[in-house]
């Protein structure tokens, strides 16, 4: 597969997508967004890749959707097109993606990393939605996931104001998992989707959908929905290896069965 906008490797059990649009400061057109889709496709449909790392430049993550692109759109047009469904794909993909974050992640730079499990972000990553000073507001989930990820008043102060926030609040606010240094961004962010590859991939997933439904579903629904999804993972090789490989005081050799 060619790709123009991104590149796309494969590190072990690990799939690396790197956002590659440097002119742009990886602003995210249709044409990106498409490709990151085509990618993970790949990487759901290989059975030898166990998580997938998002990634950008030093500089930029992404800053944002590509303003020069959506600059002549008519309402019409716009909600006609649905242009965020191809970008909501990325939101519902089944494997992990972990985002690694640094230099700017700015409106739908931000929301794309917050469609990822976590993030991780270098010290220099700077988060924030300013579609305000642009006369419109977000538009790929920024309203709700940032509201969900750091509580409605930071959400507020962010979204109303347009302001950035650095790396340290971000991670204070919760939107963040840790901070690196940028020099390690990279290899930190691999060894955290390697260990996760190296996990039982039914057991991944289910965990993954699990943490998921909290944001869908009430408290007892939700207990219910992880009760059962733990009683089925008993019917895997992996749980009688992993909790035999435990006994036996060696590690576990998972076959994703
Ligand atoms: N879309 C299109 N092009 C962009 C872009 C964007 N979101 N962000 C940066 N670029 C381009 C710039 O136009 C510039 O291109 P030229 O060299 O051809 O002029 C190039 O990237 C470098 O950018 P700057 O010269 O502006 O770099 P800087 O270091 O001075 O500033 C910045 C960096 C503060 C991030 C600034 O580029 C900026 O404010 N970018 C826009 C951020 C933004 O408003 N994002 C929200 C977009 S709307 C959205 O995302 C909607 C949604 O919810 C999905």
């Amino acid at each position: 597969m060619a790709y123009e906008t991104i590149l796309v490797e494969t590190r072990g059990k690990v799939g690396l997508i790197t956002l590659n649009r440097p002119q742009a400061l990886n602003a995210l057109n249709g044409q990106l967004i498409g490709e990151i889709n085509q990618a993970l496709d790949g990487f759901e449909a290989d059975a030898g890749i166990g998580c997938v790392v998002l990634t950008g430049s030093e500089k930029a993550f992404a800053a944002g959707a590509d303003i020069k692109e959506m600059q002549s759109r008519s309402f019409p047009g716009t909600y006609l097109d649905d242009k965020f469904a191809d970008w909501d794909r990325i939101g519902r993909r089944r494997k992990p993606i972990v985002a690694a974050v640094a230099g700017f992640a700015l409106g739908g730079g931000c929301e794309l990393a917050m469609m990822c499990d976590f993030i991780i972000a270098a010290d220099n990553a700077k988060f924030g939605q300013p579609e305000i000073n642009l006369g419109v507001i977000p538009g790929a989930g920024g309203t709700q996931r940032l509201t969900k990820a750091i509580g409605k008043s930071k959400a507020m102060d962010l979204i109303l104001t347009g302001r950035m926030m650095g790396a340290e609040e971000a991670e204070r606010s919760g939107l963040v998992a840790r901070v690196v240094p940028l020099a390690d961004l990279l290899a930190e962010t691999l060894k955290a989707a390697e260990a996760i590859a190296a996990k039982s991939l039914p057991s991944v997933l289910m965990a993954k959908e699990s943490v998921e439904r909290a944001f869908e579903v009430t408290l007892q629904e939700g207990l219910r929905f992880e009760r059962r999804v733990f009683a089925s993972l008993f019917a895997t090789a992996d749980q009688k290896e992993g909790m035999a490989a435990f006994a036996e005081k060696r590690k576990p050799d998972f076959r994703n069965a």
